[in-house]
């Protein structure tokens, strides 16, 4: 069973029109043989009226066309005499009949003149059969041309036909995991229609779905936020109170939770809305790279100071790149903080900016543990931490920076720096620039 339409279109196609040429051209070949012998029979009786009438004289050989095909002339006389083969000629009725001549069958018109006397025209009926079957091979020749040209234009038509599928096929494959737009029902064959409708409408139902989830997680982020913040203005007014020591001790694992939810929270908030964010509205700004991952750098500086790591650049490139402010800086800041959470005292945080053609460039060098071959295929999922989660880290960071990057249709990878006698995570981000 041929699962490919094309195929089955194609030997269905083909088979129709072998059949139909072979059904063609054996009746096409039947008739203009018959033809041919019934023509070659109407000349021998003409030249036996001629002769009759006197036109021809004595035993002689009348040359055709080419040198095979000549008839003979046959007197018989007025009684049987001759050779065996002309007395047994005598003795057949005036008319068309098979005979031998020299051994060789001949097809012969028998005719008896007004005097009694009696003669042959005759033909050899290979010769005949010869020239007949070379009329006929003449005739099916066309038909037989033709097949192979009616193959390839059944091919053409087929593919050509089929080519606004292969496009919708193409463009669904080329699409992003989160583009819910409709597939357009123009330039399409009228019978793709309602699948594509059903597509469509499938489209829709999962981008309300997934719009419900969204809206529901950004509320319920939101909902939280309030009795957590009522939650911490607690926890900090208990510190202006004297509390015994194994009192504040608890008090500080508190604070500690509380942070830790309320970036959960802050997460999950930023997750939702660059999920919510229309691709069009992405591309809206023009957003210089470089600069906007210097103010990042600036705010954590202080940061870096304090955990005894070096932040710096390696390199800068004024890159003018289409996006949100909002989200190519949630995009550097989660970068370069994972870099300096993982990167331990005494190490160093390299940021390249530059540009590579038409893509602008962010690379982020570090000096920390790197990531496990077996974990570095899944850093990119939303809440993996892997092994070693250290600090707040909520293991939303990456997944906002993937989606932030997706919408803005760049790339982002993450690999082990295996220079010798180091170690670290370099994380590329590659942009398309925009033009200035
Ligand atoms: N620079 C890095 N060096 C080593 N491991 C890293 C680095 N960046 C990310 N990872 C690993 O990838 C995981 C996922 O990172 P991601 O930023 O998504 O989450 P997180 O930093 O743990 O939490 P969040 O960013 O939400 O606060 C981290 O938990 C860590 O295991
Ligand atoms: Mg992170």
């Amino acid at each position: 069973m041929i699962r490919s339409l094309r195929g089955r279109l194609f030997i269905s196609l083909t088979t129709v029109v072998l059949l139909t040429g072979l059904i063609g051209g054996v009746f096409a070949h039947r008739w203009a043989f018959d033809e041919a012998i019934e023509t070659q029979d109407s000349v021998l009786i003409q030249i036996a009226g001629l002769v009759q009438n006197g036109g021809f004289a004595g035993t002689q050989d009348l040359h055709g066309v080419d040198e095979d095909s000549e008839v003979w002339l046959m007197e018989l006389g007025k009684a049987p005499q001759g050779t065996s083969e002309e007395r047994l000629l005598w003795r057949l009725q005036d008319g068309m009949r098979d005979a031998t001549r020299k051994g060789k069958p001949v097809r012969v018109v028998l005719r008896t003149r007004s005097d009694g006397s009696r003669f042959a025209v005759a033909q050899s009926a290979g010769v005949r059969d010869e020239i007949a079957g070379d009329m006929a091979f003449r005739t099916v020749l066309p038909i037989l041309a033709l097949i192979p040209c009616l193959m390839l234009v059944i091919a053409f038509v087929i593919a050509r036909s089929l080519r606004p599928m292969v496009r919708l096929a193409d463009e669904l494959d080329a699409r992003r995991a989160d583009d819910m737009t409709a597939l357009p029902l123009r330039d399409l064959p009228s019978e793709l229609n309602p699948f594509v409708s059903s597509i469509n409408g499938l489209l829709q139902r999962m981008h309300e779905t997934m719009e419900q989830q969204r809206r529901f997680i950004a509320d319920a982020a939101h909902e939280l936020r309030t009795p957590l913040t009522a939650l911490s203005l607690q926890a900090e007014n208990l510190d202006q109170v004297e509390l015994p020591p194994a009192a504040s001790e608890r008090l500080a694992v508190l604070r500690q939770g509380i942070r830790r939810s309320k970036h959960l929270l802050e997460q999950l908030l930023a997750l939702a809305r660059h999920d919510a964010a229309p691709s069009d509205c992405a591309q809206s700004e023009i957003v210089e790279l470089d600069r906007a991952a210097r103010r990042i750098i600036a705010n954590l500086l202080g940061e870096a100071i304090n955990r005894g790591v070096d932040l710096g650049f390696e390199r800068v490139e004024s890159i003018p790149v289409r996006g949100e402010p909002v989200m190519l800086a949630a995009m550097i800041r989660n970068l370069i903080d994972n870099a300096l959470r993982f990167t331990p005292e005494g190490g160093k945080i390299d940021v390249a900016i530059y540009q590579d053609g038409a893509t602008g460039v962010l690379r982020i060098d570090d000096t920390g543990p790197g990531v496990s071959s077996e974990e570095i295929g899944r850093i990119f999922e939303p809440f993996f931490r892997g092994q070693r989660p250290e600090g707040d880290g909520a293991g939303l960071g990456l997944s906002i920076v993937k989606r932030i990057v997706d919408r803005l249709g760049g790339s982002i990878e993450a690999v082990n720096i295996t220079e010798t006698g180091r170690t670290g995570l370099r994380v590329v981000v590659r942009l398309p620039a925009a033009a200035t």
